[in-house]
């Protein structure tokens, strides 16, 4: 799905702290299928724009647009039904729970009748068909914590993906993770911008980055220029 739909704009953004101007004036826009990276210097605001984008900040004035309707994001479970999901560094999974329960943990879907029965086939069925839209080749019924880390932050963006996430946000997604994983991981990118998802990512170094990606490079302020990558 190749279309330049804008999923969001973020406009005049301001927000501050006791004692510190976190953000002036902040626009940022993001289209259906771009990636944007965040770079830049600690503590420039990039943190406090996503904060504000996910619901978790309120910002001081300025407005956000979802697919150009004006929207308040009071809280971070509005922000997730609204399709913006944000994956932090320090995953949120049950790893005793299997892959496909931690998918739809929280949100399983019952059966019709009285009896409110999870309908774990649905559960098996769409977890595999989000897997192979990542096109990741995950046990969807293993145990979470046998999984490596890449592949348990594999299993958030399926997480994220199985409720029609239109915006994906991704704290420092490739701190932790080797030259393959990394190299797996962007696979994972690249089949969620054909389907159209945005994807924002803290991204801590230029090299890494695929070539022909925006890099949004921060000051402080949240002031950011954008580059694309070679
Ligand atoms: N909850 C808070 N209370 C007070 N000050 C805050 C809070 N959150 C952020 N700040 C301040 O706002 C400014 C922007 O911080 P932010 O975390 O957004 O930067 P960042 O670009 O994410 O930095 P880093 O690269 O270190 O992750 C900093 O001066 C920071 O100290
Ligand atoms: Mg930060």
């Amino acid at each position: 799905m190749e279309n330049k739909a804008t999923l969001l704009e973020m406009r005049n953004i301001d927000k501050s702290f006791p004692g510190v101007h976190a953000l002036k004036e902040v626009d940022f826009v993001l289209e259906s299928g771009q990636v944007h990276i965040l770079l830049g210097e600690n503590g420039a605001g990039k943190s406090t724009l996503i904060k504000i984008l996910a619901g978790i900040y309120q910002s001081d004035s300025g407005e956000i647009l979802l697919e150009g309707s004006p929207t308040v994001i009071p809280d971070a479970r509005t922000g997730r039904d609204l399709g913006i999901s944000v994956i932090y560094q320090e995953l949120n999974l049950v790893p005793d729970l299997s892959v496909a329960k931690n998918i739809y943990l929280g949100r399983e879907p019952v059966l019709p009748g009285f009896l409110k029965k999870v309908d774990w086939e649905h559960v098996e069925r769409e977890s595999r068909e989000v897997m192979k839209r990542l096109d990741v080749d995950i046990d969807i019924l293993a145990p979470v914590r046998s999984l490596s880390v890449a592949d348990q932050q594999m299993v958030e963006i399926a997480r994220a993906l199985a409720f029609d996430c239109k915006i994906l946000v991704m704290d420092e997604p490739t701190s932790s993770l080797s030259g393959h994983e990394i190299h797996e991981l962007f696979n994972a990118v690249a089949r969620l911008r054909e389907q159209g998802v945005g994807i924002i990512y803290r991204g801590f170094c230029h090299a890494q980055a695929p070539s022909g990606e925006l890099l949004k490079l921060f000051n402080s302020g949240g002031n950011h220029f954008l580059r694309s990558t070679a």
